[in-house]
């Protein structure tokens, strides 16, 4: 046990890691599903230090108790040190009131808990290149991390709202804005990230238009020449790195922006990696004195309602998104890796949910590509033994 974990009492049965289980909405509670079992192999077969504990999100608990997210649910979050989140939205959502949705929405348990670093891997699967919208050698070699900043920027910015105006138009306006320690925050995360990887980090901004950007700009230039000058920075405008997108991924290895660019940029990085219903994600707050941050860990891919109840969804990117916590909330990047493998080897196996599978194939239920995945664990861990 690494000493540091020891001080901490992380390798105390009394102490160890919380997870909150929250399907929520649309396709959420079916692949989450999935991810629970994944979960449940790991605490059995790995002695993973975890426990988990179930809540639900949304219409459900808001036609029980009128909050979309009970208070049996805030608890559970509280006491968290990582959420694992299904989905919300969804049509059914219109018998939710506006005023209801907001009180308990996804941006403001990302505001709350201050989750400002939001982790989108791009991987792009050679297994899956029948199924990719974008060409084979196009997706050769796409593995990058896009660092999205989650909790500022207009997003969040003030004053915003709806006004009417005295010649009877309406007039919607928002707050674009970042201050310096909010840009410099992120980009010290994809600075750091970077490190661990190909040490490159492109910054998007808008820098040619909005002051915002300008600031954006010339922070993460600041930040690197104090603290990261042996990483490579390069920067582009928004507008560009969409074409680069889908022009060459494989150029990029992490790249940070502001929320809104990255809330646009990962949909279109998606099809970087071939699918979406791939694509995990984390999200994380700062760093306590012990070394620890709140996490919330949900697939990209969202509510999905047009197949919501069909147990059609893929679970992959929910079960990724384990993966990640597994390696960043509880540091085991061994069971990180083997969770990794083993979706390596269903894919590679031929499994494939419909949203993956190409003209002819077998199309597995959310349910099956579970059992490929658990199956997979199986063996990826029994080699392993027979190897140690
Ligand atoms: C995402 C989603 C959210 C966002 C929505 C559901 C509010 O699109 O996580 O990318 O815009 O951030
Ligand atoms: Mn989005």
């Amino acid at each position: 046990m690494d000493p540091f974990y020891k001080e901490i009492g992380m390798n105390n049965r009394s102490n160890m890691v919380k997870v909150a289980v929250v399907g929520g909405e649309g396709i959420g509670p079916e692949v989450t599903a999935q991810s629970h079992r994944v979960l449940n192999w790991f605490t059995a077969k790995r002695g993973v230090p975890m426990t988990m504990r179930e809540a639900q999100y949304g219409i459900i608990p808001y036609l029980a108790t009128g909050k979309v997210l009970p208070d049996d649910t805030v608890e559970a979050m509280e006491e968290a040190d990582a959420i694992v989140w299904g989905a919300t939205g969804g049509p059914e959502t219109k018998e939710v009131p506006a005023s209801a949705r907001k009180a308990g929405s996804l941006l403001g348990l990302r505001s709350k808990y201050d989750l400002y670093a939001n982790l989108r891997p791009i991987v792009a699967n050679p297994a899956l290149s029948d199924s990719a919208p974008l060409k084979a050698h196009v997706l050769k070699g796409v593995d990058f991390v896009i660092i999205r900043e989650l909790t500022s920027g207009i997003y969040f910015g003030e004053p915003r709202g709806i006004e009417t105006l005295a010649d009877g138009q309406r007039r919607g306006f928002n707050t674009e804005q970042y201050t310096t320690n909010q840009i410099r925050r992120v980009a010290r995360s994809a600075f750091e990230l970077a490190r661990t990887r190909r040490n490159k980090v492109c910054s998007v901004d808008k820098a040619n238009v909005l002051e915002t950007s300008v600031v954006w700009r010339e922070e993460v230039i600041a930040l690197h020449r104090e603290e990261f000058s042996d990483v490579e920075l390069t920067h582009l405008y928004v507008d560009n790195a969409a074409m680069q997108i889908v022009r060459e991924p494989a150029q990029f290895d992490v790249m940070v922006t502001g929320n809104i660019f990255g809330d646009i940029l990962s949909d279109c990085a998606a099809m970087a990696s071939g699918s979406l219903g791939m694509l995990p994600s984390a999200s994380l707050g700062p760093m306590d004195k012990f070394g620890r941050r709140k996490a919330l860990y949900e697939p990209v891919h969202g509510s999905a309602p047009d197949i919501a109840g069909k147990g059609i969804a893929n679970p992959l990117g929910s079960i990724l998104s384990v993966a990640m916590m597994l390696r960043l909330t509880l540091n085991r990047p061994a069971d990180a890796d083997l969770l990794e493998r083993a979706v390596d080897a269903a894919l590679a196996a031929g499994a494939r949910t419909a949203d993956i599978a190409e003209p002819g194939a077998k199309k597995l239920s959310t349910m099956e590509m579970g059992d490929a995945v658990l199956s997979a664990l199986e063996k990826v861990a029994g080699r392993e033994r027979e190897h140690a």
